[in-house]
């Protein structure tokens, strides 16, 4: 018997922990009259209706009270730990836990600085000669008055400004859409410098880098520190409105194509998009000398002559991992084993040929101020305990199971995911069931229909010409 504790209460922890329990291994436990092969514990904040049910243990208690963490962790002794948000990560939860030698299937302190730390990533891509930085300078205190000029002429006006620490998603602002002008750039890059100087009490940072054009993707790879298995390519949509307006959030919604392409993308920006995590994961064990263990997640983009990177994570992409684990093949205990004792090399990890669509249902109000304490009823959807319904899954995220039923976090509350041969009949089982929540929500419904990608293919065509 395998017990897995999962750090964590939302959606992307919600198919972690369900994948986990129908891994492979667990079958061939159970045929060797073994039990059902894995336990599952969690330590979150709140109470996950869905893993709740699934779990044998749930703790609530913060993700970063590594008091909490540790006493749970010695209490129910796991073989591994799968921390899901980036905070406990970029906090050294994995560190913690190592002087327990419990292993996470997440990096190392010094190592998620890979997610925290936008300048550690830009500088060392630049150090090790790895392709896909932009333009880009780190500006610190003192060098405020060269901002402008920077932005203005030496970015001839298109840029980003990414403030150095971790943000939730909302640290990066681009011109065009979150900033006006460079004289916006300037306000904002003074801020993060104010602001990282107040909080780490060291030299403030900002990044101001190149912006790009083109079409965004995620690219989720297993690195056990040295062998680099991609899983499949999948796009977010980050707007909280159709058509891709509205404000930031962590994302409402995100599509994966049958052949493991995306509409818009070649083998080769695939290839390129590969080749730089692969190089990466090099640079980052001669760099510090240790071994990334875990999940790196590429946020690139595809432009005119190839594909750049955006930054890394150094976990499951909230909602991405709702594609690419129900789509998993091959044992995921095995896989994360293979991944915290470096033994990733020559394992095949397989994944469905099959298309998903998922689309999140957020209260009224999101991302600035979601309604909370509303209830909201699901629908028609079918579930099982194992949440698998043919051709659907629900994922909880932020949402309370009362009594009587289910009332809004405040925050994205339920993913639905479909899958199906194509994007059109994956699109159509999501759009059903999101379209079926009743409540004070809304989701996006042109994730992933056929109008909203044909216009991002002729983007990049007229990109490529
Ligand atoms: N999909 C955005 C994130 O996980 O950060």
């Amino acid at each position: 018997m395998k017990k897995v504790l999962i750090l964590g209460c939302g959606a992307r922890e919600h198919v972690i922990g369900e994948t986990l329990l129908r891994s492979g291994h667990a079958s061939r436990q159970a045929s060797a009259g073994l039990g059902n092969g894995v336990e599952l514990f969690v330590l979150g904040p709140a109470k996950n209706p869905g893993l709740a049910g699934l779990a044998t243990e749930y703790e609530v208690a913060s993700v970063t009270n590594f008091d909490a963490v540790r006493e749970f962790v010695k209490k129910i002794e796991p073989d591994f730990v799968v921390p899901g948000p980036e905070a406990p990560i970029a906090a050294g939860v994995v560190d913690a836990l190592a002087e327990l030698g419990v292993p996470c299937v997440a990096p190392i302190q010094s190592l998620a600085r890979l997610e925290s730390s936008k300048s550690f990533t830009r500088d060392l891509l630049k150090k090790y000669n790895i392709p896909g930085n932009p333009q880009f300078r780190v500006f610190e205190r003192g060098d405020e008055n060269e901002l402008e000029a920077y932005m203005a002429q030496t970015l001839g006006g298109q840029f980003v400004v990414k403030a150095d620490g971790l943000k939730s998603g909302k640290g990066v602002k681009v011109v065009g859409d979150h900033l006006k002008d460079v004289a916006e750039g300037v306000v904002y890059a003074r801020e993060c410098i104010a602001e990282s100087t107040a909080t780490a009490g060291q030299a403030g940072r900002v990044v101001v880098e190149e912006k790009f054009v083109g079409q965004e993707f995620s690219l989720m790879s297993f690195v056990d520190g040295e062998t680099v298995v991609d899983m499949v390519p999948v796009q977010d949509h980050k707007r909280a409105f159709e058509n891709d307006e509205g404000p930031n959030t962590g994302g409402m919604g995100t599509y994966s194509d049958a052949n493991h392409l995306l509409p818009f993308l070649t083998s080769r920006d695939l290839e390129e998009a590969h080749a730089i995590t692969v190089q990466v994961a090099k640079a980052l064990r001669t760099e510090t000398g240790v071994p990334y263990r875990g999940v790196m997640y590429g946020g690139f983009i595809a432009v005119k002559d190839g594909v750049r990177l955006i930054e890394y994570n150094a976990r499951f992409g909230d909602p991405e991992a709702m594609n690419v684990l129900c789509l998993l093949r091959t044992d995921f205990v095995s896989v994360c084993e293979a991944m915290v004792r470096g033994e990733l090399k020559g394992m095949t990890v397989e994944f469905e040929k099959k298309a998903t669509v998922c689309k999140y249902v957020v209260p009224n109000g999101y991302p600035e101020a979601g309604v909370k304490g509303e209830k909201i009823e699901l629908g028609e959807v079918p579930t099982t305990k194992a949440g698998a319904a043919e051709g659907l899954r629900v994922y909880y995220g932020s949402v309370d199971q009362r009594e009587d039923g289910l009332y809004l976090g405040g925050s994205r509350a339920v993913a639905l995911v479909g899958i199906g041969e194509t994007l059109e009949a994956a699109e159509k089982l999501a759009e059903v069931a999101a379209s079926g929540v009743k409540g004070p929500v809304f989701h996006r419904k042109d994730i992933g229909t056929a109008t909203l990608i044909a216009k991002k293919v002729e983007m990049m065509k007229r990109l490529r010409v």
